[in-house]
């Protein structure tokens, strides 16, 4: 993308102070999503900033819910199919389910057991990476289902948290950093 390409994506960011709770400022990409102009350029960079080469993703996997919005476009432009992990008790039998830390408490996630096949190398994408504790639980269920993690695309990371950390094995790429 050219710089006047990025600076109108990073325009169409909506900062929220103290939402969902007092302290957090939230971090909202929906707008971009909104513009024709944006949406179009958002997946262009994300295609065009992937972790790995192409021939090396057979499947990719959105995480719940705003990885939805991005994994399927992506996965379509890339002629590769879309898995999704979802939040615990929505995916019918069989399901992997994996508990990870939040900063209070824990969540957890599920894929159905047969998402990805045996040995298939999948793309992981989600809007936002924070401490990355959901999208390495994206991750352990991946690989236990036999298949492996070929990398992470984010659009955004928030500085500060050590994201990337949680991630170390595999490449991560993001389009942007915000503090
Ligand atoms: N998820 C975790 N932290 C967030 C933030 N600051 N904005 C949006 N989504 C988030």
């Amino acid at each position: 993308l050219q710089s006047e390409e990025i600076e109108y994506l990073i325009s169409l960011f909506r900062s929220i102070p103290d939402f969902p709770k007092p302290g957090i400022l939230f971090r909202d990409f929906m707008p971009v999503l909104a513009d024709p102009r944006g949406l179009s350029l958002l997946i262009r960079a994300m295609l065009a900033n992937l972790p790995v080469s192409p021939d090396e993703i057979d499947v990719v996997a959105g995480l719940e819910a705003r990885g939805f919005l991005l994994g399927p476009a992506m996965a379509n432009a890339l002629g590769k199919g879309f898995i999704a992990v979802r939040k615990a008790g929505k995916l019918p039998p069989e399901t992997l389910s994996q508990t990870y830390a939040l900063e209070y408490g824990s969540a957890c996630v599920e894929i159905e057991q047969d998402a990805c096949a045996h040995g298939e190398r999948v793309l992981v994408v989600d809007d936002l990476i924070a401490t990355g504790g959901s999208a390495h639980a994206a991750a352990q269920l991946i690989q236990a289902s036999g298949a492996s993690v070929s990398g992470y695309s984010f659009v955004m990371e928030l500085e500060g948290l050590n994201g990337r950390d949680a991630l170390e094995q595999h490449p991560v790429s993001t389009l942007f950093s915000m503090p």
